[in-house]
C-alpha cells in the first residue's frame, strides 16, 4: 500500500471514534441522525461480534481525529463455489482533508482486506458524480443499481 500523508495513519474503528469525530465525517455522505452513546456501543459492539464480516476502517489525522472511513462487509454466498463477495460502503472524507488521496487509500486497504479474506470480487454503488474516482480506484461500472425505500 502507498503512503498516507505525515503523520496520518489508517486502523480498524474504535469503541472511542464516537469522540473522535466518525460521525461527523459521515454526515459529508449523508444523514447520520442523532446518536447516543448508548445506540453507539450497542452497534459497534453488535459488529465487533461479526469481525470476520464488518471491517470497518478510519483514517486518523496527527490529533488523532477522524478525517476518513470506510467499509467493506464480506457476503457469504453459495454460488462460486461458496464464494464471498465484499460490499464496499459509506465511504466518507471531510471536507477540508479531500483531494489528499485519503479516499483512495481507503479504497485500497479495503480492497487488500477484500481480496486477503478470499472474496472474488468487490462492488460498489455510487452516484454518476462518483465515478471517476471510483475509476481511478480501478473499479469499473458494471450493472444498474435498483432500490426499494421502506
Ligand atoms: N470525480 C472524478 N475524480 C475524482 C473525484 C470525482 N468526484 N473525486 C476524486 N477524484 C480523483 C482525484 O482527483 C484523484 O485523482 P488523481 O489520482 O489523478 O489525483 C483520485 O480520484 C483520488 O482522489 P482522493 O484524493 O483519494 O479523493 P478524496 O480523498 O477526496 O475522496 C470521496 C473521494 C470519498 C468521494 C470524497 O470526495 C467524499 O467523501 N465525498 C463525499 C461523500 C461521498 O460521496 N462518498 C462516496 C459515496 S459512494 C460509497 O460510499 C460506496
Amino acid at each position: 500500500l502507498s503512503a498516507l500523508p505525515e503523520g496520518y495513519t489508517c486502523r480498524p474503528l474504535q469503541k472511542s471514534d464516537y469522540h473522535a469525530g466518525f460521525l461527523d465525517v459521515l454526515r459529508v455522505l449523508t444523514k447520520v441522525g442523532d446518536i447516543s452513546e448508548e445506540g453507539w456501543n450497542e452497534r459497534y459492539e453488535w459488529m465487533r461480534g461479526r469481525n470476520d464480516e464488518y471491517f470497518l476502517l478510519c483514517v486518523v489525522n496527527g490529533e488523532g481525529k477522524v478525517v476518513g472511513t470506510g467499509a467493506l462487509i464480506v457476503e457469504r454466498k453459495f454460488i462460486h463455489n461458496l464464494g464471498l463477495v465484499g460490499h464496499i460502503e459509506d465511504i466518507a472524507v471531510a471536507k477540508d482533508q479531500q483531494g489528499k488521496k485519503l479516499g483512495l487509500r481507503i479504497i485500497q486497504a479495503l480492497d487488500y482486506v477484500a481480496e486477503n479474506v478470499g472474496c472474488y470480487k468487490s462492488i460498489l454503488d455510487c452516484s454518476e458524480a462518483n465515478e471517476g474516482f471510483y475509476k481511478k480506484c480501478e473499479f469499473s461500472r458494471a450493472g444498474l443499481q435498483m432500490a426499494h425505500y421502506y
